[in-house]
């Protein structure tokens, strides 16, 4: 890191204004369209960004890249020509999308990536399995919900700069870019990575061959990739520690009755889930089933 490098303050104060200017001004007019460009105006993201932005999200040739604000299409054209992905990149500006279009045609890539004139609120999200975005944080926390609603556990967002408000990034690197900042007031730029969490809020009853065996249940609570809860069983009600979902795993401890501690382990597939007890000895198997 330089020295006097301004906060993550300057380099958000910057774009925002240019993003509240370009949130003020209409996107090229279309018959009928009332859209404005308030996910901010486009500043292409600079190509080694890109690179590590798909390189964070690990983007392989099954997946399906979308860009929300995709501007003139790098990063899913890179995801195309580098990656072998296919994808869609959908933007509010019909002048962008005609060009990213013809970029598609020209790089030979046309039959895997597509780009549509649509609002960032209003897009399918259903086929993805990494999300991109570069969009300012209030959009960004805007979508949350729609994020979590729509995208399958386990698919990857990646984000330049900015953050999904409350919804902290599993990791975050940072990639140097000093042509950035006259823009950012910045010598790096962050990207940011979340993989959406399965949904394990509630109550779980089950069984495990784990400590005294037998029938157990697990009371949930969830904030984001976050768990917290009780395990009861017959040997008693233990608080769980260090619980975490990533994708559709689950994981978290408890402590043995004896002393020492258990690590439980589970995929989740919808209103079920199931596993292993890694503790002292072998590996036992545990599974259990929503109950609310
Ligand atoms: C910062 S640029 C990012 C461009 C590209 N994703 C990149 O990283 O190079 C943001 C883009 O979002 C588009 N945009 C802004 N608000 C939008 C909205 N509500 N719906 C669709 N696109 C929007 C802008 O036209 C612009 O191209």
């Amino acid at each position: 890191m330089m020295n006097g490098e301004p906060t993550l303050g300057g380099r958000r104060s910057r774009f925002l204004a240019a993003g509240a200017a370009g949130a003020l001004m209409l996107a090229a007019p279309v018959a009928g369209a009332q859209e404005v460009k308030d996910g901010g105006p486009f500043v292409p993201t600079p190509h080694k960004v890109v690179e590590a932005m798909l390189d964070l999200a690990a983007v392989r040739p099954k997946d399906f890249v979308m860009d929300l604000g995709s501007g003139d299409g790098r990063i899913v054209l890179t995801a195309a020509t580098r990656h072998k992905a296919r994808g869609i990149g959908v933007d509010i500006d019909q002048e962008l999308v005609d060009r990213a279009n013809a970029s598609a045609r020209r790089l030979g890539v046309a039959g895997r990536v597509k780009f549509v004139r649509q609002d960032v609120r209003q897009a399918d999200l259903s086929r993805a399995t990494v999300l991109a975005l570069y969009l300012l944080p209030g959009m960004m926390s805007a979508l949350r919900p729609k994020f979590l609603a729509e995208l399958r556990p386990g698919t990857r967002i990646v984000s330049h700069d900015f953050e999904l408000g409350e919804w902290k990034p599993d990791r975050t690197i940072e990639v140097e870019t000093p042509e950035k900042y006259d823009l950012s007031g910045a010598w790096t730029s962050s990207v940011h990575l979340w993989i959406v969490p399965a949904s394990v809020e509630g109550s779980w009853r089950g069984s495990g061959a784990g400590e005294n065996g037998a029938r157990l249940e697990l009371e949930l609570s969830q904030s984001y990739q976050r768990v917290q809860g009780r395990l009861t069983r017959a040997g008693g009600r233990v608080s769980l520690r260090d619980g975490v979902v990533e994708g559709r795993g689950v994981r978290f401890s408890v402590a043995r009755s004896g002393g020492g501690t258990e690590t439980w382990i589970a995929t989740v597939d919808g209103d079920r889930m199931s596993g292993e007890i890694r503790g002292e000895g072998a590996a036992s198997k545990w599974s259990a089933e929503r109950a609310r």
